[in-house]
């Protein structure tokens, strides 16, 4: 299904709701790390993007991505549970991704906890791959999977005028 979310980048406004899906639906079981605060300083951070995709000016899901010199790393991803299975996510994932090459990097890496079956058939679907298992990844209390996708290799190819 098509998304008719709306992407814009975070406001303080939203930081709350982000910090709450995040310990729900990402951090459960390990702690609460992403805390309003540290929500809050991701938004002002220079080299990070905290997208929200937004329904009926109500929060469907949040990305957050940092931009590193040549590769970015996605550092948390979430869809309300009501709004799951319609693209919300693939939508955040693209806008971020759009931006990661509009600055000329290519790659992005991200880590899944090995038990997420649904997210690691999510960035399958989308055209990720996992690429390392990491023992221990998760406060060495659970595994995690190293999950990469190359964004050149599916950059749209212009012919140039003759
Ligand atoms: C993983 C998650 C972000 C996916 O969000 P979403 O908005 O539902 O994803 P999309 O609708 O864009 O899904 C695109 C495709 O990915 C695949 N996919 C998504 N969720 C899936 C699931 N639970 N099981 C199997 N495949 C899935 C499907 O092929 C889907 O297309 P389809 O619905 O037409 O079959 C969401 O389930 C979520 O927030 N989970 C909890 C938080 C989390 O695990 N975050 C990732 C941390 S690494």
């Amino acid at each position: 299904m098509i998304s008719d979310c709306q992407i814009r980048l975070a406001m303080p406004a939203d930081v709350r709701r982000i910090a709450e899906m995040s310990r729900d639906f990402i951090e459960h079981g390990l702690g609460w790390r992403w805390t309003p605060p540290r929500v809050l300083a991701a938004i002002r951070a220079p080299d990070t993007n905290l997208a929200v995709a937004c329904r009926s000016n109500r929060l469907a899901g949040f990305g957050l991505m940092q931009y590193r010199e040549d590769e970015a790393h996605l550092i948390l991803l979430a869809v309300e549970a009501a709004c799951r299975r319609t693209g919300v996510a693939t939508a955040l994932l693209s806008w971020l991704e759009q931006c990661a090459l509009t600055a000329g990097i290519g790659v992005v890496y991200l880590e899944a906890r090995t038990c997420n079956f649904e997210a690691r058939a999510f960035y399958r679907r989308i055209g990720y791959r996992e690429i390392a298992l990491v023992p221990g990844y998760y406060q060495g209390r659970e595994d995690g999977v190293r999950i990469a996708r190359d964004l050149w290799l599916q950059k749209p190819q212009y012919k140039a005028d003759t």
